[in-house]
């Protein structure tokens, strides 16, 4: 008896234990408790980046939990992880935004945006025989919290069992948004920040997708917009604009034997399009375009067989890389992130192995010829927020010809292209840097004399260009930097931004500086970040009030609150083409001339042949998506598995 009512007793409490498990809001997210504190992922120091003594970046970084499938879980030992970086915003602005970035690939780390393009930080030379790198202005963390994310897992410093790796936009999109429950729960503020989706390249394939499960999750986030830098997003288009834009761009003589070489791939891949039903990401087949564009015969340099620079047709490339030795300091990022103090410094240890740019088993296991482009969703997306798609104008693989063409053939907010809108002129200190134009919540921006990474040859336009899209007021901002630099948009003078003359008395919310002297500054910079002042205090206090309140209202008004993972991923395919360079990083100091002197190939440095190990196979995983000199295998490949796939691959 006393047996059997033990038992009882115990399946009683067992009962009782599962039951407030299941009532209580915790056991939703049994993840969230072992999540660590955001004090553990500060970054004190890194080693060889020169910081600014008195007011160093706030930078935060580390792995966080991005597998959506517990089962899943259970029976992996490596579960998946996405490493992100976040640097926060140097100045303030009228408001608080924060902006994720994301490289391209499928499997390009978002190093190349945080040390070429978009972040803190430019290549500066060697020190004692060590790469260094130094803080530059023109960083789009000026006024906003940026966020490198490395993703699909297995990018950059992410990790996931390599058998694990994301093979479907779905995948990609539920580990991203289990990455993104995690990162809330440990920076709960910034859930309240506009926030902005941006990258470049194959990430053309990645934001759409990522907006469009955001916007119909319970994230419940303010996503104000998403912007997309010579991205690769309508397959069809794109792959049909290589003969036109080198025409175009005087690349091809008329009649020369290239041009008909060129003009006959192009009348094959059309034909082709005609047949292939939906929007594949990839069709090898008209790959052969491109590759037949820049493999055009070029005058050998010092015996080196040259080809085109794909991402920026000024320059040439040796072949077979053809741009992808490009940009130069990809070599000393490469270096950077190898070395292990500064691993340690990003907390970046549980990653195995070195950092590579761009990871040739994530492109691979990835299915580009099944999944379904990214203009498949972005008509959605432009339903409900602005989307800013810009285009550097001398990048052949994504290049703004295929862009231009994609607008005008994309149906949103119920009509087809742009309309009769007006294009504007766009000036950035003194000089014409592009065209500006915007229909119905899309912003398309042509980049004068800039490459595929079009922030980093002219990264002052490219942060005038975000800040305007993300409606920055320019009347609120003051101090060097940005504020100094003159822009305009269009002829009204509404388009003119107010200039901070460093002699103007500007008036400011708790009455420090205006950056006059170096003791002014200073000031500044300490009423940013030491919330010693009372008035400060008492600022944060009321907004923490106001937070509250709000998030209760908002909270009774949903019926929920916090975070939860969207009830229903919706099965979104989609697949890229490797669209960046095979992993460098550049130098924020150099414009594409600088690249002339310091070897973007011109130098006829077989670059290729020094790499070893772990870059050698970030650049031969480059090599396979173009497919540099073969590709007859693969085509037929593609053409038996479509028949053989029936439907929507049906040829
Ligand atoms: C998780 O499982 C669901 C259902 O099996 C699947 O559709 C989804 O793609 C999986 N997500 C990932 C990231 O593997
Ligand atoms: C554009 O985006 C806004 C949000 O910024 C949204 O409210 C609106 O419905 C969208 N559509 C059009 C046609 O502007
Ligand atoms: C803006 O132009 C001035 C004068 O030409 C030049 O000195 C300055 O370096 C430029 N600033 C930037 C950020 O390019
Ligand atoms: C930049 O582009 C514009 C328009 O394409 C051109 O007129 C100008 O010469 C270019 N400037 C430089 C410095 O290349
Ligand atoms: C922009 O900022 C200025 C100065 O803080 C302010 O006077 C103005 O009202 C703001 N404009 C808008 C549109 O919010």
């Amino acid at each position: 008896m006393a047996l059997l009512s033990q038992r009882w007793m115990f399946q009683l409490s067992l009962f009782a234990t599962l039951l407030l498990q299941l009532l209580s809001p915790v056991s939703a997210a049994p993840a969230s408790t072992s999540l660590p504190p955001a004090s553990s992922f500060f970054v004190h120091s890194i080693p060889g980046i020169n910081q600014h003594p008195e007011h160093p970046l706030q930078i935060y970084s580390g792995h966080l939990p991005a597998e959506p499938n517990v089962t899943r879980t259970a029976s992996n030992d490596v579960t998946a992880h996405i490493f992100f970086m976040m640097v926060k915003n140097r100045r303030a602005a009228d408001k608080d935004r924060i902006v994720f970035w994301f490289n391209g690939g499928p499997g390009c780390s978002s190093f190349d945006g945080a040390m070429m393009e978009v972040g803190p930080w430019r290549w500066d030379g060697q020190e004692a025989g060590k790469e260094t790198f130094s803080v530059k202005e023109g960083g789009w963390e000026e006024y906003a919290t940026m966020v490198f994310v490395d993703q699909p897992p297995g990018t950059g410093f992410s990790f996931a069992s390599t058998d694990d790796y994301a093979h479907t936009i779905g995948e990609v999109q539920g580990h991203l948004m289990e990455f993104m429950k995690n990162f809330y729960q440990v920076f709960p503020e910034y859930q309240y920040y506009d926030t902005y989706l941006a990258g470049e390249s194959f990430a053309g394939q990645w934001i759409p997708y990522f907006a469009d499960v955001m916007l119909s999750s319970h994230l419940n986030i303010p996503l104000r917009g998403i912007a997309i830098g010579n991205g690769w997003m309508d397959s069809k288009r794109q792959y049909l604009s290589y003969f036109d834009y080198s025409v175009k761009m005087g690349l091809l003589e008329e009649n020369s034997d290239d041009w008909k070489k060129v003009k006959d791939l192009h009348g094959k891949c059309e034909e082709l399009l005609d047949k292939v039903n939906g929007e594949p990401m990839k069709i090898p087949v008209c790959q052969k375009t491109l590759l037949a564009v820049i493999n055009k015969k070029t005058a050998d340099k010092n015996g080196q067989k040259m080809c085109l620079n794909m991402y920026d047709v000024r320059y040439e490339d040796t072949y077979p890389a053809c741009g992808m030795n490009w940009p130069p300091e990809m070599h000393s990022i490469t270096d950077f992130l190898g070395r292990s103090n500064v691993v340690n410094a990003l907390h970046a240890t549980s990653h195995p192995g070195a950092w590579v740019e761009c990871r040739r088993d994530v492109h691979r296991a990835f299915k580009e010829n099944t999944e379904q482009s990214a203009i498949t969703v972005l008509p959605r997306v432009l339903s409900k927020i602005p989307v800013l798609i810009f285009a550097g104008d001398q990048d052949l693989i994504c290049n703004y010809v295929g862009l231009e063409n994609m607008i005008k053939h994309l149906k949103w907010n119920g009509e087809t292209g742009l309309g009769t809108v007006q294009t504007q002129g766009w000036n950035v200190n003194g000089s014409s840097v592009g065209t500006w134009v915007t229909s119905r919540n899309l912003t398309y921006v042509k980049i004068f004399n800039a490459s595929h990474m079009a922030p980093f040859d002219l990264p002052h336009v490219a942060h005038d260009m975000m800040l305007r899209f993300m409606n920055v007021n320019f009347s609120s901002v003051y101090g060097e930097g940005t504020a100094r630099i003159p822009s305009s948009l269009g002829s009204s003078p509404s388009g003119v931004k107010p200039l901070f003359l460093p002699s103007a008395a500007v008036p400011t919310p708790s009455n420090v500086a205006q950056g006059k002297t170096p003791e002014q500054e200073k000031a500044m910079w300490e009423a940013y970040y030491n919330a010693g002042s009372a008035a400060l205090v008492l600022v944060l206090i009321f907004a923490a009030v106001g937070a509250w309140v709000w998030w209760i209202r908002r909270r009774r008004a949903q019926g929920k609150g916090g975070l939860q993972l969207p009830t229903s991923l919706r099965g979104v395919e989609e697949e890229s083409i490797p669209l960046n360079p095979a992993g460098v990083e550049r130098s924020g100091l150099s414009s594409a001339r600088d690249m002339t002197e310091t070897g973007n190939g011109h130098s006829g440095r077989p670059r290729m042949g020094s790499l070893k190990g772990k870059e050698r196979e970030a650049a031969s995983s480059s090599e396979a998506i173009f497919d540099v000199g073969d590709s007859d295998e693969e085509d037929e490949g593609y053409v038996a598995d479509a028949a053989r796939a029936g439907g929507s691959r049906r040829l």
